[in-house]
């Protein structure tokens, strides 16, 4: 029997973030929800991730409400979200309320599948959210957050995916958020984790490189259940590798395939027109588009490396650039090695600069590497340097355990602050994720209904 691969479909969340900063309103993909509900796909993920944030601050979307529609549209897919473990979809650790009230609505507003990934690889703060999951009877993929360093070995990366296990997982997901994992390298870790748990393996990577076709090949030759494709006009560069293209040479090569090529097919003709549109507004870049090695060179993320260029740009200090380049595996070796992922890739790369800049290493240091380094983001992979821990920390001593266990409740407080601008408990959640853009959200929407109230009044 031909070995089945399974596909996620990612045009509507990472290839949207990853090549159009997420812009894509829902009114733009709207009518090929039902053509991607028919294509058979494991998943269509759709939500989470910096959907959230852009639907509040750029495209007047209530988050909740687009996930609902995408819902209604798409009765037979899954719907898969991306969670930021204890920071959920910001930048740092909620209480637990937060995260457990979040993730039962996400569930409740049509989410199926929540990947749950945390920048550290600390399953402390993945585990509320993961059990969340689970009580709301949705698919938890506890997920690897994949970098190399001398401390992640296969036999690291096992024993995580064994504690997800525990804590629940239905799936495990590898993210290699910045495309720089080799053929070579996705066989022996799919094997590595196949042989040590019983769970379907996601593979999930970025064309940024190049390498991920031939990435994804080497990882179904080691069985890999589910990889993740970008409907071709919104694939390659930043973005997954086409959908298309991984089911031509994928089935060629005997596996089987089960997606509806003429759904494919619509898609693809239906996403170039938006594609389009988005390039001649300037919004889609060719330089997001393009093959970029210097990643695997550096190892470090192209979103790092263009964050790198425009602060030298902006401090006058382009000629710098490679200096700040060398400081940066400095600095993530000095922070203990942590993945370069949101939100640490920023934190590194700024610490980086500062490094460069100030002509000495760590005389300033931003208030989030300071949180970094009291514990506020969890357990490092490697002990952070002491002596740079103390440089920074002076006489505070870092938190023991988890950071979260000492934050308060914060939903029934913001519940009573809100009053009636709050209609349901997902305005709540928009207003805690995102106070100032969810207050102005809700604050128009009530002066656009007492609005039409005060109309109505008149027409009767
Ligand atoms: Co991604």
């Amino acid at each position: 029997m031909a070995q089945k691969v399974q596909f996620v479909e990612t045009v509507l969340r990472d290839a949207n973030q990853s090549l159009i900063a997420t812009r894509l309103p829902f009114d733009k993909f709207a009518p090929m929800l039902e053509t991607i509900d028919k294509a058979g796909f494991y998943a269509a993920e759709c939500w989470g991730g910096a959907t959230f944030d852009v639907c509040l601050r750029y495209l007047n979307e209530d988050p909740w409400e687009r996930l609902r529609k995408i819902r209604a549209a798409m009765p037979n897919t899954k719907l898969q979200m991306l969670l930021r473990g204890q920071n959920v979809l910001g930048y740092s650790h909620y209480p637990d309320d937060f995260v457990k009230l979040f993730v039962a609505k996400a569930v409740e507003n049509g989410i199926d599948v929540i990947r749950i990934f945390d920048a550290l690889n600390d399953v402390n703060n993945l585990k509320v959210a993961m059990e969340a999951t689970v009580k709301a009877g949705a698919i938890a993929s506890g997920t690897i957050s994949y970098t190399t360093s001398p401390v992640h070995t296969h036999a690291s990366y096992v024993k995580m995916v064994k504690e997800l296990k525990e804590m629940g997982a239905s799936t495990i997901c590898i993210k290699d958020m910045a495309g720089i994992m080799g053929p070579q390298e996705a066989y022996d870790m799919v094997s590595a984790i196949k042989d040590a748990v019983d769970l379907p393996i996601d593979l999930h990577t970025h064309s940024t490189t190049g390498l991920a076709f031939m990435t994804y090949l080497k990882a179904v030759e080691a069985g890999v259940d589910i990889i993740d494709t970008a409907i071709s006009p919104f694939s390659g560069g930043t973005s997954q590798p086409a959908t298309e293209t991984l089911a031509y040479a994928l089935r060629q090569l005997g596996y089987e395939v089960n997606l509806n090529d003429d759904c494919l097919v619509e898609m693809s003709n239906y996403f170039k027109g938006v594609r389009d549109e988005f390039v001649a507004d300037g919004t889609m870049m060719p330089k997001s588009m393009a093959t970029d090695t210097q990643c695997l060179t550096y190892q470090v993320p192209g979103g790092m490396l263009s964050n790198l260029l425009s602060q030298l740009k902006q401090m006058n200090a382009l000629d710098r650039f490679e200096e700040a380049l060398a400081e940066t595996p400095k600095v993530r070796k000095d922070m203990g090695y942590p993945p370069l992922v949101t939100p640490t890739s920023q934190m590194v790369g700024v610490q980086a600069v500062r490094n460069v800049l100030d002509g000495e290493r760590y005389k300033t240091v931003s208030k989030e590497i300071r949180a970094y380094c009291r514990g506020e983001y969890g357990r490092t992979p490697a002990p952070i340097d002491p002596e740079i821990q103390k440089q920074i920390l002076g006489d505070e001593k870092p938190i023991e355990g988890r950071y979260a266990d000492t934050l308060k409740p914060v939903v029934e407080d913001t519940r009573k602050k809100l009053g009636d601008l709050a209609k349901t408990d997902e305005d709540v959640l928009s207003y805690i994720a995102f106070p100032n853009l969810a207050e102005k959200y809700l604050q128009e929407r009530k002066a656009k209904e007492e609005n039409v109230a005060t109309y109505t009044i008149v027409e009767a």
